[in-house]
């Protein structure tokens, strides 16, 4: 008979397990999102957003995934016709330039090899052949487990074309990685409620520029659910221009709080140990990283399935044997990596969980890996 579990383990790269903290600040009574109670709240949660984002910026929050954020960026900044260059990492990369391209943005598509981040030399190259009204990119490509330099791309985007916008979607690396919008001078920086949040999945955070807003003023996309203008109205009074998913913003008001309290320094180091953590277990194990260690997620490990081992069958019997989720390999790389998730609500024993029950089921599957190696590596590691 098959075994029946009473624990889930959910090791996907978002959406993160949700601590109790934050199901119970969701747990709250409807309120006048007209009102001064809801004005309050979303009083919070901006504070507390620009200090994730290390900005003065105006942020607008959408009911939406992260996939609106990142069309909320586009259509509100650039205009049919316009050209942009977009650094592919991977499939999020590719998802940027189809939306550029369903509004009819002329997309440079710069592709990069999977598992490898985005090369500014490469970058430079493509900013001097013309003038682009944007740059593109990930900070953290989640279908390969690969953080981009997010400092350094903007940096050469700024020197060669100062006028550029460069819009960033952070929805996987915002909280498990610095990222400093000032600083850095990024334009228009989206995340989402699901990853480091640790809240569940339904709110887009965008963080609009001076620049970005001047460039929304010429913008000649169609747009209406998304349109900056109509946020823009509201938000001084604390308000959005539609019904607010009341519930997640009480979860995003706990999640923030909880960030603020470990310290951001305490969470990237923590995301970082998970990572390490991860890699540990997996070389130990004799497994095959498709990200090297210089450009690492410390959200999102991807691990190359052992030789004549399906990816898929991998995640079959992982959820089947022990309850553990883990994620898939996308597009290309479907069946060939599978990716254990360990940003937002995540610690080194849930790793080390996952990495047991790995060990388990590719000796099951007559895997040639060395049995205990991966877990004794990590608790090493410890
Ligand atoms: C880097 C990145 N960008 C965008 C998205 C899209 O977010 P959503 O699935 O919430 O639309 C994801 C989701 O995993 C992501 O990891």
């Amino acid at each position: 008979m098959a075994r029946k579990f009473i624990k889930y383990n959910l090791m996907i790269p978002g959406p993160t397990p949700i601590p109790t903290r934050v199901l119970s600040a969701m747990n709250h009574d409807m309120i006048g999102h007209r009102g001064p109670l809801f004005s309050a709240v979303m009083k919070d949660v901006m504070e507390d957003l620009r200090w994730a984002y290390e900005t003065k910026n105006t942020i607008f929050i959408y009911p939406s995934s992260g996939t609106g954020g990142m069309e909320a960026a586009v259509v509100n900044t650039l205009s049919p016709g316009d050209k942009v260059i977009v650094l592919n990492i991977g499939n999020f990369g590719s998802r940027f330039a189809k939306i550029c391209t369903a509004y009819g943005v002329i997309v440079n598509d710069v592709k990069f090899e999977r598992g490898k981040p985005a090369d500014p030399e490469v970058l430079l190259k493509e900013l001097k052949k013309e003038p682009v009204k944007a740059v593109l990119f990930q900070q953290n490509e989640t279908s390969t487990g690969v953080i981009n330099d997010v400092k350094t791309l903007a940096k050469v985007v700024r020197e060669n074309q100062p006028d550029a916008l460069i819009i960033v979607d952070a929805v996987s690396g915002m909280m498990a990685a610095p990222l400093k919008t000032d600083e850095w001078d990024l334009d228009v920086v989206v995340s989402g409620s699901q990853k480091a949040f640790m809240v569940p999945p339904g709110v887009a955070a965008v963080s609009i520029s001076e620049r970005a807003f001047k460039a929304y003023e010429i913008s000649k996309c169609s747009k209406h659910y998304w349109d900056f203008g109509l946020m823009k109205a509201e938000a001084p009074k604390g308000h959005t221009y539609t019904t607010p998913p009341e519930s997640l913003i009480f979860g995003m008001r706990e999640g923030l709080k909880m960030l603020k309290e470990e310290g951001r320094e305490n969470v990237f180091a923590r995301h970082k140990a998970n990572r390490d953590l991860c890699r540990a277990a997996a070389k130990g194990l004799g497994l095959k990283l498709l990200a090297d260690d210089s450009c690492a997620s410390p959200a999102v490990t991807a691990i190359c399935s052992p030789d004549g081992i399906d990816g898929e069958e991998i995640r079959k019997y992982m959820r089947e044997d022990f309850n553990v989720e883990v994620a898939p390999g996308q597009s290309e790389l479907k069946s060939k990596i599978f990716r254990i998730g360990h940003l937002g609500y995540v610690e080194s024993l849930d790793i080390i969980g996952a990495f047991a029950a790995l060990e388990v089921l590719l000796k099951r599957m007559g895997a040639k890996t060395n049995f205990g190696a991966g877990v004794k590596a990590a608790m090493e590691l410890l």
